[in-house]
């Protein structure tokens, strides 16, 4: 006689953690493309005390945004105990998130003078892969941050999802502000 088995419990089968994310990061990145396309630019101007002008102003701070996500990618580094040798200091943590915070706050501006006054532009090869850049900076953000929460994500996401965002400031940087720099001067 043959005497039953228990069988195993059927496995929940869980969509990847990260493909929401992943999803709402793509249509948001998308939204913002259509906005920049759909509306008609104000050409409205932002000026900040001290600047010649919101080219001149947004250079700088696309400049200050890249120098504060040099500090997350290094601090994410020690987190992630990349850098032999260096062992994090208890406030790393600290720095890695109140240095995103404030990079991500002093873009805000940048993008909303650049979305609303100027649009999505691809008339030019340089602001068209800026434009493009914009859109697909705020889409990765978001997919990071709401991957940031979950605790069953594979080791690799978080670090590509933060490279990626990286990478898009760096464009964003090299298309805008180095560009700006390199035709005006550098200049206030
Ligand atoms: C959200 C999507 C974005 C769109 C559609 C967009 C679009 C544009 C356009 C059309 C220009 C004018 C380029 C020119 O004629 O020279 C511009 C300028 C600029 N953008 Fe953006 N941008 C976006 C996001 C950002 C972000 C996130 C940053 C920085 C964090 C940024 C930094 C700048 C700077 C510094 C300039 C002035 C220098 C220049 O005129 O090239 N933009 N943007």
């Amino acid at each position: 006689m043959t005497i039953p088995q228990p069988q195993p419990a059927a496995q929940k089968t869980h969509a990847a953690p990260y493909l929401v994310p992943l999803l709402v990061g793509s249509l948001v990145a998308v939204a913002l493309g259509v906005y920049g396309r759909a509306h008609t630019p104000t050409g409205y101007a932002v000026g900040l005390a001290g600047f010649s002008g919101a080219q001149a102003m947004k250079s700088w701070l696309t400049t200050g945004t890249l120098l504060l996500a040099v500090v997350q990618v290094a601090s994410a580094l020690v987190m992630y105990g990349k850098i032999p040798g260096v062992r994090g200091p208890s406030w790393i943590g600290g720095l890695h998130r109140w240095s995103g915070r404030v990079a991500f706050l002093l873009s805000v501006p940048i993008a909303f003078h650049c979305l609303y006054a100027l649009g999505a532009q691809f008339d030019v090869p340089r602001v068209m892969i800026h434009s493009l850049l914009g859109t697909f900076f705020y889409g990765v953000f978001v997919a990071k941050m709401l991957c940031l929460p979950k605790r069953d994500l594979p080791g690799w996401v978080l670090p590509v999802l933060g490279g990626a965002v990286f990478t898009a400031l760096v464009g964003l940087w090299l298309t805008s502000s180095f560009w700006f720099f390199t035709t005006f001067g550098i200049t206030l």
